[in-house]
C-alpha cells in the first residue's frame, strides 16, 4: 500500500514537471532579468539556498514546513509539505526555484486573511500560460500570454508574502506595511529602472527594464539609503536626528539589528561614545525586536506572545535623540554612523551561522560635526 502511494506521488510530480515553467526556462528570452533573479533572495528563499532560513526552520519544527507558502510557494505539494506529510525534495525545481519567476507572475489577486495575506494562483496547467505584468503594450510572444494587471503597478503583488505575519498564537512577528496599514511603493524603491533589454531579441524595442535583484538588507548600496542622520550641538547637549527614509519600519524582520554609533573624538582619541560594548545599551539609537513567550522568557517568533524589546521607527518618520556630553571644544569631531546586521550577533552565535557576508556589519551613512 505504502509503495503504491509513493509511486503515485512520483508519477504526478513527473507529469507536472513538463508543464510548470521553471525559472531557468525564462532565461531563453529574458537573460538580463534571469541573471539578476538568480542572485536575489527570492531565488534563494527556500531551505535549499538560504542557510539562515533553513536553520531557523529546523529550530521551529523539524518535520513541518509551514513557511513554504511564502518561501517555497511554487511547489506542487504545498499542503503536504506544510503539514509535514511530505518532506522538501532537493530534486524538484519547483522547490529549489524558491519564489520563482512564474510563481510571481501568475499571481492575479491578493486576499486578506488574518495571519497573513494570501496569493491567488491563476495557473491551471495551461500549455501557454498567462503572465501578468505592467508593460503598456507587450510584444506578442509565442511563449506566454502577457496581460497587464494593476497589482504589478501598485505593489499589491508584494503583499501576499510581505504584508505581515502572525504566529500560531495570533501575535504579529513581522510587518512591511506602513503605519497607515498601506502598501508603499515597493516596486519604485526595490525594482529600479535599468538600462538593457527586457527580452533578448528586443522585440519590444525597449531600452530599459525593471531590475529584479530585489536588493534589501543584504546590499551595502541599499543599507546606505536606509536613513538620514543629522547632528547638532549646544550647551553640552548633542542632538542626533534619525530619519527613516524607507517605505516601512526600520525593523521589518525580528532577526535584524540596526543602530547608530556615535563617538566624540578629541586629538584623534575617543573621549565619549553612545555605548560601551553592546549597541543596545543606547535605548534610543538602537533598533531591535526581541520576543517573549508565555513565561516571560526570550523566545523564537513562533512562540511569542508579546515583545520583550520593541525599538522601531515607522516609515518616513524621524526621532530626536539628545545626549548629555562633555563640553565640546575647538577641534573636536562628532561622528555618527549607521550600522546594520542581517542577523543580530547574538542570534547568529546561537544558530551557528558562519557565512561571512551574513554575520558582518554593513556600514551605512556617516554624519560628522566639527567644532570650530
Ligand atoms: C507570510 C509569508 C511568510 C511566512 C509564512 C514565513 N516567512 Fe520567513 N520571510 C518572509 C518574508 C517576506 C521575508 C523577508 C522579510 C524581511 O527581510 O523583512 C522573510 C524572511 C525570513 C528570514 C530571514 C532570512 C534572511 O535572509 O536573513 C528567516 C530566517 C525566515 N523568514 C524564516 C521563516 C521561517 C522559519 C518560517 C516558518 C516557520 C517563515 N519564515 C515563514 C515571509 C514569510
Ligand atoms: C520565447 C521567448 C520567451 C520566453 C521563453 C519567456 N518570455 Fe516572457 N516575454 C517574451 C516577450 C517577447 C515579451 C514582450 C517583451 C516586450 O514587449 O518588450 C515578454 C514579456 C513578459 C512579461 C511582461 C508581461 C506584461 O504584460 O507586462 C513577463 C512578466 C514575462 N514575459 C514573464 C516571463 C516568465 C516568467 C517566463 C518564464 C516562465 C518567460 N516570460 C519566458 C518572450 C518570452
Ligand atoms: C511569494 C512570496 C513573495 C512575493 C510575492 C514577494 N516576495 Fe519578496 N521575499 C519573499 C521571501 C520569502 C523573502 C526572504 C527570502 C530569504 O531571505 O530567505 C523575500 C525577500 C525580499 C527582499 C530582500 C530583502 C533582503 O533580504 O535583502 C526584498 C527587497 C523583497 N523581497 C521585495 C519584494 C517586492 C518589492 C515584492 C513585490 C514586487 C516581493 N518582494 C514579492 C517572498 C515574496
Ligand atoms: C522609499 C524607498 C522604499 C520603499 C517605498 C520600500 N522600501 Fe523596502 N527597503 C528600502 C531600503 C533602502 C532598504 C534597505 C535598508 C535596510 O534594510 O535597512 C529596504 C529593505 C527592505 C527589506 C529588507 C528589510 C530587512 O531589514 O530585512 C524588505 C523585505 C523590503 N525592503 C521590502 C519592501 C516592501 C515589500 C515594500 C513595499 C511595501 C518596500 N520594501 C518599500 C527602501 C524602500
Ligand atoms: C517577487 C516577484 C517577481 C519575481 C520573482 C519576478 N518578477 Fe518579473 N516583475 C515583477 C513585477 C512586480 C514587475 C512589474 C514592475 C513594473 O513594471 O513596475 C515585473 C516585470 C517583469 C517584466 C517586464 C519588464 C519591465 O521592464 O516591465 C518581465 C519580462 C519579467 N518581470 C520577467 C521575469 C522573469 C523572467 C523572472 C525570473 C527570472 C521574474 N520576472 C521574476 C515581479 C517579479
Amino acid at each position: 500500500m505504502k509503495f503504491i502511494f509513493s509511486f503515485l506521488v512520483i508519477a504526478s510530480i513527473g507529469l507536472n514537471a513538463s508543464n510548470y515553467p521553471s525559472s531557468k526556462s525564462c532565461n531563453e528570452c529574458h537573460e538580463n532579468i534571469y541573471r539578476e533573479h538568480v542572485s536575489s533572495m527570492h531565488h534563494k528563499s527556500s531551505i535549499f539556498k538560504d542557510e539562515v532560513h533553513k536553520k531557523v526552520k529546523n529550530a521551529v519544527n523539524q518535520d513541518k514546513y509551514s513557511c513554504a507558502i511564502c518561501h517555497m510557494p511554487a511547489t506542487k505539494n504545498l499542503r503536504a509539505v506544510m503539514s509535514g506529510k511530505e518532506q522538501p525534495n532537493p530534486n524538484s525545481y519547483r522547490q529549489t526555484d524558491g519564489v520563482s519567476c512564474f510563481y510571481c507572475h501568475q499571481i492575479s489577486k491578493i486576499y486578506d486573511s488574518k495571519a497573513h495575506k494570501i496569493n491567488f494562483s491563476n495557473y491551471n496547467g495551461e500549455k501557454k500560460p498567462t503572465v501578468f505584468g505592467n508593460l503598456k503594450k507587450p510584444y506578442e510572444s509565442n511563449e506566454h500570454n502577457s496581460q497587464s494587471n494593476e497589482i504589478y503597478k501598485n505593489s499589491q503583488v508584494c503583499m501576499g508574502c510581505h504584508s505581515h505575519k502572525e504566529n500560531k498564537l495570533g501575535f504579529e512577528v513581522c510587518n512591511t506595511k506602513n503605519q497607515y496599514d498601506k502598501t508603499s511603493d515597493c516596486i519604485g524603491c526595490h525594482m529600479p529602472s535599468t538600462s538593457g533589454t527586457i527580452e533578448k531579441e528586443d522585440k519590444g524595442m525597449r531600452e530599459k527594464y525593471v531590475s529584479h535583484n530585489f536588493l534589501g538588507i543584504h546590499s551595502l548600496e541599499m543599507v546606505k539609503k536606509a536613513v538620514k542622520l543629522e547632528l547638532s550641538y549646544e550647551a553640552e547637549v548633542l542632538t542626533l536626528i534619525i530619519n527613516n527614509k524607507m517605505g516601512h519600519s526600520i525593523i521589518t524582520h525580528p532577526m535584524r539589528l540596526k543602530f547608530v554609533k556615535t563617538v566624540i573624538k578629541r586629538d584623534s582619541k575617543v573621549i565619549w561614545s553612545n555605548f560601551e560594548k553592546n549597541p543596545i545599551e543606547d535605548k534610543e539609537a538602537s533598533f531591535i525586536i526581541v520576543f517573549k513567550d508565555a513565561k516571560g522568557n526570550i523566545s523564537l517568533p513562533s512562540k511569542a506572545i508579546a515583545y520583550k524589546l520593541n525599538r522601531n521607527l515607522k516609515a518616513q518618520s524621524s526621532k530626536v535623540v539628545n545626549y548629555k556630553v562633555p563640553k565640546l571644544q575647538r577641534g573636536d569631531e562628532v561622528i555618527s554612523t549607521w550600522i546594520s546586521y542581517i542577523i543580530s550577533p547574538k542570534i547568529a552565535k546561537k544558530l551557528q551561522i558562519t557565512t561571512k557576508n551574513i554575520i558582518k556589519p554593513y556600514i551605512g551613512v556617516k554624519e560628522s560635526l566639527f567644532i570650530y
